[in-house]
């Protein structure tokens, strides 16, 4: 029976607006009915839910895909609402990685893109990898990266809206994939953390321990139970290549999952972005044509042919 309910956040509720699905609570290990579909929780009930620390909710198993669709366009609608102010209400930790968060896509980014409906794509993306930062695994996941360095969060965060934006204008339009893209980018090199370099070791030595990272990535993830198999499988794949030339497996073609293919892209991309010189518009020009000249053999090339053409429309 336990089986037949989905434990969800708190906050994936769509607050002041009819429930698009019955919500239970768990009580004394039984599901009990706490609102049905129509229902509208206001953000005074929500309060009062937080306040009580109900930090899950949970729906039937068949109830997930419209559940999340309803988040995901919550996300959507909200978009106006202002970062800064959420960062006040957030624990410090937390609020830190937001920072570097918001720091992080406004380097790859424009801040006002003109174009309307790219601005739209581009500000769900960065509302839902907010969202996906603010669960208790990612956070305790980003601070565990931020030992091994600042710049790897900035990165974690860029590859993970921008992929998630990659994806939008791909047409991807799956609540559950889009999560699970933007989570397995956001952790992609949660590896690294587990990199141990010495002060006395060679760049050689340096760069054979990296090598281990999607491995050590995996492992730190195993156990954990909310993280799925596509996203373990973004994390050991995302340094294999299209022509098998890549790490740890050697896989080739379309044996690397399709969304680490996607991922892929956009951590080279961010990592061109980054080496580059001269403004935003610059260095992304730059980007774009290095992806174009030496990155054919590396990547699936329909999806590369496919990012590019988004890139080129400006991000
Ligand atoms: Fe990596
Ligand atoms: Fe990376």
């Amino acid at each position: 029976m336990g089986e037949l309910y989905v434990k969800r956040e708190l906050y994936e509720l769509c607050i002041n607006k009819p429930l698009p699905v019955n919500i239970y609570l768990q009580i004394s290990s039984k599901f009990v009915c706490y609102k049905t579909k129509g229902d509208l929780i206001d953000t005074k009930t929500f309060q009062k839910l937080e306040l009580q620390k109900i930090n899950n909710i949970f729906i039937h198993e068949n109830d997930l895909r419209i559940f999340l669709k309803c988040h995901l366009d919550s996300l959507i609608d909200t978009q106006e609402e202002e970062v800064e102010e959420e960062t006040a209400k957030e624990p410090p930790e937390l609020s830190n990685a937001k920072i570097e968060s918001q720091r992080a896509m406004l380097d790859i980014f424009q801040a006002q893109h003109p174009d309307k409906a790219i601005a739209q794509a581009i500000k769900t993306s960065q509302k839902l990898v907010l969202e996906i930062m603010k669960l208790p695994f990612t956070t305790k996941a980003l601070n565990l990266l931020q030992t091994y360095s600042k710049g790897s969060v900035d990165h974690s965060v860029n590859v993970s809206v921008l992929s998630v934006y990659l994806a939008l204008q791909m047409g991807y339009a799956n609540a559950t994939i889009l999560q699970t893209i933007g989570t397995g980018s956001l952790l992609h090199d949660i590896g690294k953390s587990k990199v141990n370099v010495f002060d006395n070791d060679t760049q050689e030595i340096i760069g054979l321990k990296l090598k281990e990272h999607p491995l050590l990535g995996l492992n730190l993830l195993q156990e954990e139970k909310t993280i799925s198999s596509e996203i373990k499988s973004i994390v050991i794949q995302h340094h294999e290549a299209y022509d098998g030339s890549g790490y740890p497996n050697h896989l080739r073609g379309n044996s690397i999952h399709d969304l680490t293919r996607l991922i892929s892209i956009a951590n080279c991309f961010d990592h061109a972005i980054t080496e580059a010189q001269g403004s935003l518009v610059e260095r992304q020009k730059k980007s774009i044509s290095i992806l174009d000249r030496e990155y054919y053999k590396l990547f699936d090339p329909l999806k590369l042919d496919k990012v590019l053409k988004i890139l080129k429309l400006g991000i």
